[in-house]
């Protein structure tokens, strides 16, 4: 029997395979900045990690998070809605993001009310796919448990079936198989070619 496996490292071992120094990423669910440090530690020197979140307190705690001047210098962080990727990534930049990340839901220890909704994930995922480099990886972490979630996870799941097989690889991951309510890791990856 398979045990509970942590989503959170699988989508940070299936990115980071993916990214190196120089490379350009994405976090389109800042939150406590867990994510964007990880993804700044596999782009610096020289690559930008673009980090998207709506509560300005979760953008401060990021920032307070990454101390190095070298992995600063990597960021860039919007006060903003992730539906609104395609108009804040700089146009030169699309098509070269090597990795987006979405840690979907609530800000740990924070306001339960502020949560992601279908319709702007899904509206966001979109505009990921179409930045994404020939190669690159896509990662939506995805909690059926909370509130509302169980909706959005099953739209999330979908979205993914509903991508071209030609130009998209999904691989779904269960933390715990056969628990509904369990969180699910979908990863998308876009082929070379
Ligand atoms: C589960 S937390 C992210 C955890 C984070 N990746 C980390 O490493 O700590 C989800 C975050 O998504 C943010 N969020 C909710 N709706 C959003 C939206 N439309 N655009 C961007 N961020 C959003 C919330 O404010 C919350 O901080």
């Amino acid at each position: 029997m398979r045990e509970r496996i942590s989503l959170v490292d699988k989508a940070h071992e299936l990115i980071g395979a993916r990214l190196r120094p120089g490379a350009l990423a994405i976090d389109a669910t800042v939150g406590n900045g867990h994510d964007t440090l990880f993804l700044l530690r596999q782009v610096a020197p020289g690559g930008r990690v673009y980090g998207f979140d709506i509560q300005r307190s979760a953008l401060e705690s990021a920032e307070a998070k990454v101390k190095e001047p070298a992995l600063r210098a990597c960021l860039t962080l919007f006060h903003d809605s992730h539906a609104g990727l395609l108009e804040r990534i700089p146009k030169t930049d699309h098509g070269a993001i090597a990795a987006v990340m979405f840690n979907l839901g609530y800000l740990p220890g924070g306001d339960k009310a502020v949560m992601t909704q279908a319709d702007s994930t899904l509206a966001a995922l979109t505009a990921a796919s179409r930045l994404l480099s020939p190669g690159g990886i896509l990662t939506i972490e995805a909690y059926p448990g909370h509130p509302g979630g169980a909706q959005e996870t099953d739209q999330v799941g979908r979205w993914c079936e509903a991508l071209n097989p030609e130009r998209f690889k999904v691989e779904g991951i269960d933390a715990k198989p056969n628990a509904a309510a369990a969180p699910r890791l979908f990863a998308v990856t876009r082929s070379s070619a």
